[in-house]
């Protein structure tokens, strides 16, 4: 990871989606900058793991379960942290979904693919940017991390629905840095290219099942390693901590003047 600890001691972030992949790096991310970590979940167990890890850095850290579909419970996520750290500097939207049919062609996709990728994805980003856009204003200060997707700039035929819904998040992405330059809040995405998350192993494993012809009795790991040298130019994989590293840049001081942006994390896999 990069230092960050100067932009970060003290600091008191929020990161939904925590307890596992991009969002658990980043939380460890802002631990080891020395920042009051929230690590808020729907997953108790991994959740809880991931808030231990973070004391033993020796900084501070509530788990606090939490469904981003819910406001009522992103308000208890709000309140708990203010309850704890009295405070509330940075907010990461990472939870994220795909649905049940997340590598399959758009005339396989089921509406439970759309609702539930909007749900959480957009919704969810939503809700969350919501509860934190009148304590920003009033503090005058803050920054809002989205995670998007590359997938949300070029679309891809094998998650539509899940595309689509990145795209969603960037375009609110925009919206609201628009809206909440002029107080001196930050509001930008990052679009991680192929990270191998429990949300690729379930992707790779359902290509592997959708397009054999292109897959033969691959694994879910060799489908992804065959996607990464189809769509990535530098032909390597992204890490967790590649994006810990982008969403702590946009948080940091150094950024202090980018928002609105979009940033690819893809190794070239979208080259315009
Ligand atoms: N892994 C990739 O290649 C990749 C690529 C592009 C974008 N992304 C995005 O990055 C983010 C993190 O993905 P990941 O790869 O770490 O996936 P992941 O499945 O490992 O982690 C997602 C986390 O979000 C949590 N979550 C899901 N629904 C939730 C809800 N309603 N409320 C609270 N938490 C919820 C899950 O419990 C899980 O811990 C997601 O938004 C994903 O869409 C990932």
């Amino acid at each position: 990871m990069a230092d960050f600890r100067d932009d970060f001691e003290g600091k008191v972030v929020i990161v939904t989606g925590a307890a596992s992949g991009l969002g658990e790096a980043t939380a460890l991310g802002f631990g080891n900058a020395g920042a009051k970590v929230v690590v808020a979940d729907k997953k108790a167990e991994e959740g809880s793991k991931v808030s231990s890890k973070i004391k033993e850095m020796g900084t501070d850290s509530i788990f606090v379960e939490t469904d981003v579909t819910c406001e009522d419970s992103i308000k208890n996520m709000i309140d708990k942290t203010l309850s704890s750290f009295g405070d509330l500097d940075i907010l990461v939207n990472n939870a994220g979904t795909g649905g049940p049919h997340l590598g399959n062609p758009f005339t396989r996709t089921e509406a439970i693919d759309w609702d539930t990728s909007y749900k959480v994805n957009v919704r969810g980003t939503f809700y969350c940017c919501k509860a934190v856009y009148d304590m920003f204003i009033k503090q005058g200060h803050g920054k809002i991390v989205n995670l998007a997707s590359i997938a949300g700039k070029t679309g891809d035929p094998t998650i539509p629905h899940y595309s689509a819904s990145k795209a969603a998040v960037i375009n609110l992405t925009q919206n609201l840095a628009r809206e909440l330059a002029p107080y001196n809040i930050n509001v930008n995405c990052v679009c991680p290219g192929l990270i191998y998350t429990p949300i690729w192993k379930g992707l790779g494993y359902m290509m592997g099942k959708t397009y054999p012809e292109q897959f033969p009795n691959m694994s879910p790991r060799e489908v992804f390693l065959a996607n990464i040298d189809k769509l990535v130019p530098m032909k390597r994989e992204q890490t967790a901590e590649d994006i810990a590293n982008a969403v702590l840049f946009l948080c940091s001081e150094a950024a202090k003047n980018i928002t609105a942006q979009a940033l690819n994390v893809c190794g070239g896999a979208e080259i315009k």
